[in-house]
């Protein structure tokens, strides 16, 4: 991708139950890059060959210079493109061995990347914001924002009216707590969301998902429901 005439650079991960992307910026941007996003696919109980499906490829090769497709199962992802690359592990091992070089000619070096965005489940995100200060240090711009896009249970969607969506921050520094609407901002910096109150919202909502989906299924008359519960008589 080309941008004011300076080559930009984006390094997409993706992983068979989780689809990740890193993007970056070569140094001669003012706002170098990465980004991480993900989504769970579900798996189908004693399905012996994991399938992988890649939503949007095109979008993705579309928008990106360079796509590393890391799958933690299931059948690998064929590049389609020259620079693009296959990887089997998670996101920061996939990271790790593209700083490294092991996954071909680099598009651009981690070490000046100046934004990381990661966009996916709340493990996935806490994941990327441990290994930034561990396993994934030596790689890294010392002074690099990290942003998560988090994923609060929402309601309304309206911006502070519900309030369904507060996420707890702690500010590292100084230990402060406070809270935000995250459907009003829903990029947040990493190392300031309190994941574990994330998770346990985000479990306590779970048993709510679940009935209401089962509820649908039941009204729509879903093959899934009649499998599981026999036939409906409405
Ligand atoms: S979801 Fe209602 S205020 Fe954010």
């Amino acid at each position: 991708m080309k941008q004011n005439g300076k080559a930009s650079a984006r390094v997409t991960v993706v992983m068979g139950a989780v689809l990740a992307a890193l993007g970056a910026a070569s140094h001669a941007q003012q706002d170098q890059r990465i980004e991480i996003t993900g989504s769970s696919l579900r798996r189908i109980d004693g399905e012996t060959a994991a399938p992988v499906q890649v939503f949007k490829r095109e979008d993705i090769e579309e928008a990106t210079d360079q796509v590393i497709w890391a799958t933690d199962w299931g059948t690998e992802i064929t590049p389609q493109r020259p620079q693009d690359a296959h990887f089997r592990g998670n996101i920061v091992e996939a990271m790790i061995a593209y700083a490294e070089g092991k996954l071909g000619e680099k598009t651009v070096d981690l070490k000046d990347v100046d934004r990381i965005i990661a966009i996916g489940s709340d493990r996935m995100m806490n994941g990327v914001r441990e290994a930034r200060h561990s396993s994934l240090k030596p790689y890294l711009k010392e002074h690099h924002v990290a942003i998560g896009s988090i994923n609060s249970p929402m309601q309304c969607m309206m911006k502070e009216v519900c309030a369904q969506c507060l996420q707890r921050h702690v500010n590292p520094h100084t230990g402060e707590e406070f809270f935000v609407f995250s459907c009003f901002n829903q990029d947040q910096h990493l190392d300031f969301v309190d994941f574990k109150n994330l998770n346990d919202r985000l479990k306590a909502n779970s048993i709510q998902e679940k009935l209401t989906n089962m509820w649908l299924d039941r009204t729509f008359g879903r093959e899934e429901f009649k499998d599981r519960f026999g036939v409906v008589n409405a």
